[in-house]
């Protein structure tokens, strides 16, 4: 999603709707504005591209100074004119932008809803400016912060209110925004290319921080203590293009640095303690019991996923599962029947051959249940039960925190499953919950720690025909991964091989000049992973091991070795894709390809 606020002497309109445009990259399915008018908040919004609100908006002059904007990418609720934003309450006093995903919403709206509000859309979002209303006691900034304290989750977002019209009020935690200072007038949005045209000059809001925007000037304060907060200047000097991508140089780097949110976000609010809670499964135990197979299918890097989920079900929730590319699904006739769970999986949510396994398998009678990056695309309309990744806009066509997601929606089902069949202890899901919770900060060590050596390590590839991925367990499917990454940006020709297999064929193609990913993270698997690893160490290959931290044994096996933090081995692979992932991006930037745009692909494949 995308935020831009507007306070100053100009007309709001045009400004709102040019910084809305300068974040159309992000991708978004409806757009919408507030404007403070003399007669009160006037509220423009459409489903669609940004040209549809201009439409609305038409020619007429506005004179409001002070507005708010927003482009949506749906979380809560399908894409809609009633579900885009800004969002009011009952009696349309006070409007709200929002990025993020508000946890406690439901609590929240039946509270409010016992209170006498009355809610429009299905956002998580409307229930901020409803409570703004139930708390405004004539100080905005005051409502806002006790709204501020109910709530849980993650969250930007601006705040205007008709009964103090001139003042805007806006905060963060966990979810960008920033704050540009034009000649008397500010800015305030969740990304610089908003107000790139007006200003360089801005405030970086950290967690935990609001802004009070007053003709007066600006008044930070921590919403948690009330305490006033001093902040520097922060001067952009990214051109343009630079600035979309948030200084990164590519949407990829981007992408792989943003994997720690997107990896939080999507466990919010689904792990508790010794369950998992997957609102959007609507499955009971005996249902569950019912199912004598999962089948689990989707293309390219999501197919990837499903085999790590193949892993996690069998060996936890103790049901079969095959994992299918989709193509191949159609047309092998797959044995599907009402005792069949279908898990298909898709970032876009809109490959053709994806969504045709999807409506196969409805026909054939089975359950269907997606796992999808998009809110109201078409798998996630047409499966019976959706779980959604969190991960945002995807923008690379090499997918990366897509897949970690797809992985956590992965290990959720798996554990949704598990707890209804009662096939492991509870102190066991209790660990394994609190070992996932973990996950998003040791992502964070690996990129801050990490990714300069995985840079160094990238040389080893950059004048190479070929590479191997091998791995056992987990490890192989999450080599298939690397394996495919390599291939899509790096042009190297690449393949993952079962660690135990090499013997059988492929051995014969290990020179020294032939450099080996070892992937070394599945304890139980460990002595016979090493072993293999001796045999391409013999034919002169050169040896990149990854393995976990305490496992300081395996620098003896390698030529090189990345250190990856602790975790269980179900898990590992959250964290292993990773460096994989970086690697494949230096690599690719060393021999000058066009990292986001890869030759001959694309991003959403809507053929057969
Ligand atoms: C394309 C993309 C891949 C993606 C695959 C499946 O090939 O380039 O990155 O994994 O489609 O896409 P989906 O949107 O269904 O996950």
């Amino acid at each position: 999603c995308g935020i831009v606020g507007y306070f100053g002497e100009k007309s709001a309109v045009p400004i709102l709707v040019e910084g809305l445009r300068k974040l159309e990259y992000r991708g978004y399915d409806s757009s919408g504005i507030a404007v403070m008018e003399e007669g009160g908040i006037r509220i423009t919004k459409s489903v669609g591209k940004l040209v549809n609100l201009e439409e609305k908006l038409g020619n007429r002059t506005y004179n409001a100074r002070i507005g708010i904007g927003h482009t949506r990418w749906a979380t809560h609720g399908r894409p809609s004119d009633v579900n885009a934003h800004p969002h009011m309450d009952c009696h349309g006093d006070f409007a709200v932008v929002h990025n993020g995903i508000i946890e406690n919403y439901l609590e929240l709206r039946e509270w409010l809803t016992a209170e006498g509000h009355l809610f429009r859309s299905e956002t998580d979002t409307e229930v901020l400016a409803h409570l703004v209303e139930h708390f405004y006691k004539g100080d905005l900034q005051d409502a806002v912060k006790k709204m501020l304290a109910k709530v849980e989750g993650s969250y930007a977002v601006v705040v205007l209110s008709y009964k103090n019209p001139d003042v805007m009020v806006a905060a963060r935690k966990d979810s960008p925004l920033i704050v540009g200072i034009g000649d008397g007038e500010y800015f305030v949005a969740s990304d610089i290319p908003a107000v790139l045209k007006y200003t360089r000059k801005t405030y970086i809001m950290e967690d935990g921080e609001m802004v009070t925007v007053s003709a007066e000037g600006l008044k930070f304060s921590d919403f948690t203590t009330g305490e006033c907060v001093e902040k520097s200047v922060f001067e952009v000097t990214w051109d343009a293009v630079a600035a979309e991508k948030g200084g990164y140089e590519h949407f990829m780097l981007k992408e792989i640095f943003e994997q720690p949110k997107a990896l939080r976000d999507t466990l919010a609010g689904r792990l508790n303690h010794d369950h998992v809670v997957l609102q959007e499964v609507d499955l009971t135990p005996k249902e569950v019991a019912l199912f004598n197979k999962v089948a689990i299918v989707a293309c390219g890097t999501a197919y990837h996923a499903g085999l790590i989920g193949k892993g996690l079900i069998e060996h936890w929730a103790k049901i079969p599962v095959e994992v299918d590319i989709a193509s191949e699904f159609r047309y092998r006739a797959p044995l599907i029947d009402d005792k069949t769970l279908v898990v298909v999986i898709s970032q876009s949510g809109e490959t053709a051959d994806t969504l045709a396994a999807l409506r196969e398998s409805k026909k054939k009678g089975a359950r269907v249940i997606a796992i999808t990056n998009v809110v109201g695309s078409s798998v996630a309309r047409e499966a019976h039960d959706v779980i959604h990744t969190w991960a945002g806009p995807e923008i690379a066509v090499a997918s990366t925190k897509a897949y970690t997601t797809q992985i956590e929606g992965m290990i959720l089902l798996a554990l949704y499953l598990t707890q209804a069949k009662g096939t492991m202890p509870k102190e066991w899901i209790t660990e394994i919950i609190s070992e996932l919770g973990k996950i998003p900060d040791k992502a964070e060590i690996i990129l801050k720690e990490g990714a300069e050596r995985i840079k160094t390590l990238a040389r080893y590839f950059e004048e190479v025909g070929s590479a191997f991925f091998i791995g056992r367990g987990l490890d192989w499917a999450v080599a298939q991964e690397g394996s495919l990454k390599l291939k899509e940006i790096s042009y190297i020709h690449a393949e993952a091989y079962a660690s135990g297999e090499l013997k059988h064929g492929t051995l014969a193609l290990i020179t020294e000049d032939t450099p080996i990913i070892a992937l070394a993270t599945q304890r139980d698997l460990y002595e016979k992973t090493v072993s293999n690893v001796i045999e391409v160490k013999a034919r002169d290959a050169k040896v990149i091991g990854f393995t976990f931290e305490g496992n300081t044994d395996f620098h003896k096996s390698v030529n090189e070795i990345f250190y990856i933090p602790e975790t269980v081995n179900e898990l590992a692979p959250l964290l292993t894709v990773i460096p994989l992932q970086l690697l494949s991006y230096y690599v690719s930037v060393a021999r000058g390809n066009d990292v986001d745009k890869p030759r001959n692909l694309a991003k959403s494949v809507t053929v057969e």
